[in-house]
């Protein structure tokens, strides 16, 4: 595994992914347009990158870009590998470690999720302050190291989470923070297991960013996660949702997003 993630990032720092960087973003589905906002950005598709998954969803790019934004040099990576794409709950293993790899100490995650509290409307932005894993699976499923038993308390980091409140307070946006939840899909959730969902204490649904989570403490990143709420899920008010659906929307709301992040980077020297 380490010498796969080393020879990924020998490629990348040798076509222009080296030096310093002020923090990663892994951007989810129709939030990718974020790469757009960066001046001297430098690209790299997955497909290029040694031991790299590859990202079969519409709405991912599947590449990698490094370049500036507000003064602060950011490394996105423009789309992810899903659990329901291979089975592999480790799917993004490699990317995760390559951050780490790379110096880079701050991972925030972002993702497209549906709502199961009908106040949080669709176009929506919520900060992710825990989760529950309820896909039964795990991404350190057979690594057989001491760093497997990692602790996910506190694993949304404090620091991180006030700047984005601050960051939200400056642009006059509401940030609401919120208990996300994993199931695996590529199914939409059933309205029975949203009302679980309900009943267990989440306020968000998605087939993402927590097995990024997991692998980000194993890593010993800081991390923070953003979700842009897409759609009342299964049952709520009537709602069935849909990939098209969860597209238009976070592509509608992605200029909300897109003022969040970059006011977010800006503060970033505070942390
Ligand atoms: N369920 C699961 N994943 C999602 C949803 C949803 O309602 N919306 C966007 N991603």
């Amino acid at each position: 595994m380490q010498q796969n993630v080393q020879e990924a990032a020998e490629f990348a720092r040798a076509r222009g992914f080296d030096g310093r960087f002020d923090a990663a973003f892994v951007l989810g589905t129709g939030l990718g347009p974020l790469v757009d906002e960066l001046s001297d950005p430098v690209s790299l598709p997955y497909a290029e990158i040694p031991h790299f998954p590859r990202s079969g969803v519409s709405g991912h790019a599947g590449r990698l870009v490094a370049g500036t934004l507000e003064g602060k040099r950011v490394l996105l990576f423009q789309g992810r590998a899903h659990y329901y794409e291979t089975g592999d709950a480790g799917a993004m293993r490699v990317p995760v470690a390559f951050v780490k790899e790379l110096g880079v100490s701050t991972l925030v995650l972002t993702n497209a999720a549906g709502s199961v509290r009908p106040e949080i409307r669709p176009g929506s932005l919520v900060a992710i302050g825990d989760h529950l894993n309820l896909s039964g699976s795990n991404p350190l499923l057979r690594d057989h190291t001491e760093g497997r038993f990692v602790s996910l308390t506190g694993a949304y980091d404090e620091d991180l989470r006030r700047t984005l409140q601050k960051a939200a307070g400056k642009i006059g946006l509401e940030l609401p923070e919120g208990v996300y939840a994993w199931l695996s899909g590529p199914s939409f959730e059933t309205p029975a297991e949203i009302r679980m969902v309900q009943i267990l204490g989440g306020d968000l649904v998605g087939m993402s960013t927590v097995p990024e989570v997991i692998l980000a403490r194993y890593y010993g990143l800081r991390v923070a996660a953003v979700s842009v709420v897409t759609n009342l899920a299964a049952g709520i008010e009537g709602a069935s949702p849909s990939h098209q659906e969860t597209k238009d929307t976070a592509a509608e709301a992605s200029d909300k997003f897109k003022r969040l992040i970059r006011a977010f980077v800006a503060e970033l020297s505070h942390v």
